[in-house]
């Protein structure tokens, strides 16, 4: 940031739907902390998306806490960015609504997620699930939203939440900021170790298809250990390779070699030695992270605080915006 120049905004958010992945933290979380000192940041557990998909209430409520938990744990400051929690500003549902009138069936009808999810759920394909787009625009637009971090499977989402907010700049006049997408070079998608062609997510049946933040150092080493490679044993980053690709990104991601440094570091070693720096270098990535998140869910008077605090400042810009909207749009505002 350049000195005088005035501080952009970021927002970005994460499903409190299972604890996160490897994926998760390379492909956004890890940015979160990095962008956090330079932006004005709102950061979000975004737990009206994740009842899209048929939740068990207790088990939700624990998985909220517990991934807000963990955006504190990456590092992440509550005094210095908002971190809060999607459904404790009903901004959020507020302004959705409003955009889904401004919003196209047929716009919607092409997003992947809702086509890949409506065959995974089958049974259970609800309106929530096909406006979800809609809840998401609302939660980057609120805050004027400069700079998304996300990972490059929310691109088709953010194209959708500039399509709506120029939309409606065009009809009312200005009211939100274009947001763009930040998606890292490296890390954006992060795929799975099972099947290295599909995403690593943390809803895979397959549980060594993926690595939990919170996974124990001797099940993170075994799922390396296991990941699905190739039979040429060389380490070098090559198309239809696609397993040692992955590996390969992910380990740059930690340590900061390029594919060439590490093609020379594993130069005449298998991939059994290349499995296990992978391991140790992710283990000792998490580490950290692991020891913070135990000692903030032993303290849930301060995690109370956080969020609470995180309301407050989210609800208090939000308001800002929504009044705004509704304005423009004729409402009779009290
Ligand atoms: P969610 O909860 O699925 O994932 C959170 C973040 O992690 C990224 N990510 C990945 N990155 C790299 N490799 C992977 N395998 C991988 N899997 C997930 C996602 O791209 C995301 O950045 N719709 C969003 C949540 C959301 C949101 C928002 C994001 C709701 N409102 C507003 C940004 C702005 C989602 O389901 O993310």
């Amino acid at each position: 940031m350049e000195n005088g120049e005035k501080k952009k905004i970021i927002l970005s958010c994460i499903q409190p739907t299972g604890t996160p992945t490897l994926g998760n933290y390379l492909g956004a979380l890890r940015n979160w902390k990095a962008l956090e000192e330079d932006f004005y940041s709102y950061f979000a557990v975004a737990d009206l998306h994740a009842i899209t998909v048929r939740q068990e209430p207790k088990n939700l409520r624990e998985q909220i806490l517990r991934t807000y938990a963990l955006l504190m744990a990456i590092g992440l400051d509550p005094e210095k960015s908002t971190l809060f929690i999607q459904s404790h500003v009903p901004a959020h549902s507020q302004l959705a609504w409003l955009l889904s009138c401004n919003t196209q069936f047929g716009e919607l009808s092409r997003m992947t997620q809702f086509k890949d999810k409506s065959k995974t759920h089958p049974d259970n394909i609800n309106a929530g699930l096909f406006t979800y787009p809609v809840l998401m625009a609302a939660d980057i637009l609120l805050y004027q939203a400069d700079c998304v971090p996300v990972g490059d499977d929310q691109r088709q989402h953010l194209e959708i939440a500039r399509d709506i907010a120029v939309r409606f700049n065009g009809a009312y006049g200005n009211v939100f900021k274009i947001p763009e997408a930040y998606i890292g070079k490296n890390g954006a998608r992060v795929m799975s170790l099972a099947n290295p062609e599909k995403k690593m997510s943390k809803s895979d049946a397959n549980k060594n298809a993926f690595i939990s933040i919170l996974d124990e150092p001797n099940v993170i080493m075994k799922k390396f250990k296991r990941a699905v490679t190739d039979s040429e044993a060389k380490v070098r980053y090559a198309e239809g390779k696609d397993g040692i690709n992955n590996l390969m990104g992910i380990y740059s991601c930690i340590t900061g070699k390029s594919y060439e440094e590490i093609e020379d570091e594993f130069d005449g070693k298998g991939y059994g030695d290349f499995k296990v720096a992978v391991g140790e270098s992710v283990i000792a990535e998490l580490e950290p992270v692991q020891k913070r998140f135990n000692e903030l869910m032993n303290d849930r008077a301060y995690l109370k605080d956080c969020y609470e605090l995180g309301a407050q400042k989210a609800n208090h810009f939000s308001a800002r915006t929504l009044n705004k909207a509704m304005k423009k749009m004729g409402f009779l505002l009290n």
